[in-house]
């Protein structure tokens, strides 16, 4: 595995790579590396003949009170885990890099960039899309790997490729998880031995939401406030995001919905996690 810093090294790598018509796999992370990243590793092993993985901590993406100082690092171990995957080339550029001077252009989605997360961290999605954007233009990969843990993150990948025309694949990876069903995420270090102990409510809630809708539940109104009050009973957890919507347009969910994405931020004293669940609405014949 190539460990390369600057932009034009990785173009001068993959330029020939390119141009005898092997693919290449992207898979953009922020570090600290963890299965659920591997996974995203693995299947782009799988599928590609180049495997780029890159590890750059977004300060574009993060609010003024949010953790980018304090966001965990380990640089080594990332990168012995992605040689042992298999991984080409690891591009972890500075932030000088990156941003030599600041932007002057942003992408950013209107809509789907506002709502649920968005909302909550304004701002948030056009460092995001913004990012991944210039990643996508240095690496030029035919297929990039993204979790399904940040769903609206995808969703608002796959619109901006559509959008905007951008020439790549974006392949969304179901979450990986823990024995007790906490989602993977390099956030989890944050939480006490209390509150990693309280985190299986995110995955126990998402689980009451899919029964109920498999008992025919379609008043979505009265299944939010359930899973709300569900939410609260354990006492550590403080429920900041808890949505019902449809999954293919994240607009509020309907009983004619195809499918539907249940969306849960939830807070640990400081540490704030994210699940979801996307739940198919079987019509009814
Ligand atoms: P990061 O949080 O490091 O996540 C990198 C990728 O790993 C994302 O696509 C995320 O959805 C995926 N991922 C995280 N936890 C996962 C899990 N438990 N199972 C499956 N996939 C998981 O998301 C970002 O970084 C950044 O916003 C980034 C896209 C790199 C742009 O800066």
């Amino acid at each position: 595995m190539e460990v390369l810093t600057t932009i034009a090294d990785v173009r001068r790598r993959l330029e020939p790579h390119r141009r005898s018509g092997r693919t290449i796999g992207l898979v953009p992370t922020m570090g600290f590396l963890h299965v659920g990243h591997m996974e995203l590793v693995r299947r782009a092993r799988e599928a590609n003949d180049m495997v780029v993985a890159t590890i750059f901590v977004n300060p574009l993406q993060f609010g003024p009170n949010e953790d980018f100082a304090r966001y965990p690092r380990d640089m080594d171990r990332d990168q012995a885990m992605l040689r042992d995957a298999g991984v080409d080339i690891l591009f972890a550029p500075p932030v000088e890099e990156m941003y030599p001077a600041p932007l002057d252009t942003a992408v950013d989605l209107q809509h789907l960039g506002s709502m649920l997360e968005g909302e909550r961290r304004p701002g948030h999605f056009r460092g995001v899309a913004t990012v991944v954007t210039k990643l996508f233009n240095i690496a030029q990969p035919t297929r990039a790997y993204f979790g399904e843990k940040d769903y609206q993150q995808l969703a608002v990948i796959r619109r901006m490729v559509r959008d905007l025309s951008v020439p790549v694949d974006v392949v969304g990876v179901p979450t990986v998880r823990e024995s007790d069903g906490v989602a993977c995420s390099s956030r989890n270090v944050y939480l006490s031995p209390e509150e990693r102990a309280a985190a299986p409510v995110l995955s126990r809630a998402l689980a009451e939401a899919e029964e109920r809708i498999a008992k025919g539940q379609r008043d979505f109104i009265r299944l939010r406030a359930h899973l709300e009050a569900f939410l609260v009973r354990e006492p550590l957890a403080d429920p900041d995001l808890v949505e019902i919507r449809d999954a293919a347009t994240l607009n509020e969910a309907r009983a004619e919905s195809e499918a539907v994405v249940v969306l849960l931020a939830v807070r640990f004293g400081r540490t704030r996690l994210l699940d979801q669940r996307v739940i198919p609405l079987p019509r009814s014949s």
